[in-house]
């Protein structure tokens, strides 16, 4: 039988935690022959709510799920994980100044990233949610110098998704059939997702997504502007966030990182730019990404036209942006 994994999930008590843990002990992350063991961590106001979460995943008998921990202490936490999923954070409320907030998540960020230094497994993998979340990310990377960068990746799987989703339903194809969007810098309304390299599936081979589309204006309007604006299009729309597609996301995310992408294809992950794309480096910015044995690699050399170049710079400085006020925090 194959040793269990440990998988983290910080804010578990939360609304994404709580579409995301029975989608892990159900294999849809890791796999329906990977057994696993849960690791929830919250914060004491949450501990009952966390508690009650546990209980129901007894009460759904997963066969999978080989134990839980559920704990509001870090380092119980994290000790002997292999992946992380850190969607715990402290949301914006209502009057609060983006400082406020980004200072509030910086520090949980910096002393999360100590514990998973010292207390998680060797090469953990680890999955940023929780926004601002390329900035999380960083900051997570930068206060665990002992985890190599690339183990510290953030999520834009959801935005990717997204991009696919509208292009399925635009054309009335199956979303199985699109690929290779890609979701560019960060997860946020600056974000650049691109058809340009996108192709879908038909009766007579592989077309671009530019071509059955045939309708520029929209791919560079309304196309764009949709998946930038569809989380709060979402949480207009159900009074809370999209917590069954985040939870979803980030169990495509894992699961590509750890099992591959399927050959010719590619996905969307914010991970530590290495200058690609001339994209600065020191940020955590979304590229288009293949992965195998258990490694990503940026996809190199696809051609970057004017409009897209203007897009992939303005959602850099805002990043530069965001680490700097960071950093403002700390200081
Ligand atoms: P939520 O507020 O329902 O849950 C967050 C949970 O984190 C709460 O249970 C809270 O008690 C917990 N928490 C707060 N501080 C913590 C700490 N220091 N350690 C551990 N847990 C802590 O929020 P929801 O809807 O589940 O969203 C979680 C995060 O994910 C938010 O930051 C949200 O903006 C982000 N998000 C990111 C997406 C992406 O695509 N990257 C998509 C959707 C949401």
């Amino acid at each position: 039988a194959k040793e269990p994994v440990r998988v983290l999930v910080t804010g578990a008590a939360g609304q994404i935690g709580y579409a995301l843990v029975p989608m892990v002990a159900r294999g849809a992350m890791l796999g329906l022959n990977q057994p696993v063991i849960l690791h929830m961590l919250d914060i004491p106001p949450a501990a009952e709510a966390l508690n009650g979460v546990k209980m129901e995943l007894v009460d759904a008998a997963f066969p999978l799920l080989k134990g839980i921990v559920a704990t509001t202490n870090v380092v119980e936490a994290c000790t002997g994980v292999n992946i992380a999923v850190m969607v715990g954070g402290f949301p914006r409320k209502e009057g609060m100044e983006r400082k406020d907030v980004m200072s509030k998540n910086v520090s949980i960020y910096k002393s999360q990233a100590s514990a998973l230094e010292k207390h998680a497994a060797p090469n953990c993998k680890v999955l940023v949610v929780a926004n601002p979340a390329n900035t999380n990310a960083l900051i997570l990377k930068e206060f665990a110098p002992s985890i190599p960068e690339r183990n510290i990746t953030c999520l834009t799987r959801l935005d990717h998704n997204r991009a696919l989703g509208q292009i399925s339903e635009r054309l009335n194809v199956h979303v199985g059939d699109v690929k290779n969007v890609i979701i560019w810098g960060n997860h946020s309304s600056t974000q650049y997702p691109d058809v340009n390299h996108a192709s879908v599936k038909t009766s007579s081979g592989e077309k671009p997504v530019r071509e059955l589309v045939g309708n520029d204006e929209w791919l560079k309007g309304e196309f764009i502007t949709t998946v930038q604006q569809r989380g709060a299009a979402i949480i207009k729309a159900r009074k809370l966030s999209s917590a069954l597609s985040a939870a979803s996301s980030a169990c495509d995310h894992i699961r590509d990182w750890v099992l591959g992408t399927p050959e010719g294809s590619w996905v969307s992950m914010g991970v530590y730019s290495d200058g690609s794309y001339n994209v600065p480096t020191g940020l955590i910015y979304s590229f288009p990404i293949t992965c195998k044995n258990g490694e990503w690699s940026i996809v190199k050399g696809l051609s970057i036209d004017d409009f897209s170049r203007k897009k992939l710079d303005l959602t850099a400085e805002e990043l530069s942006e965001e680490k700097s006020l960071a950093y403002s925090c700390l200081s």
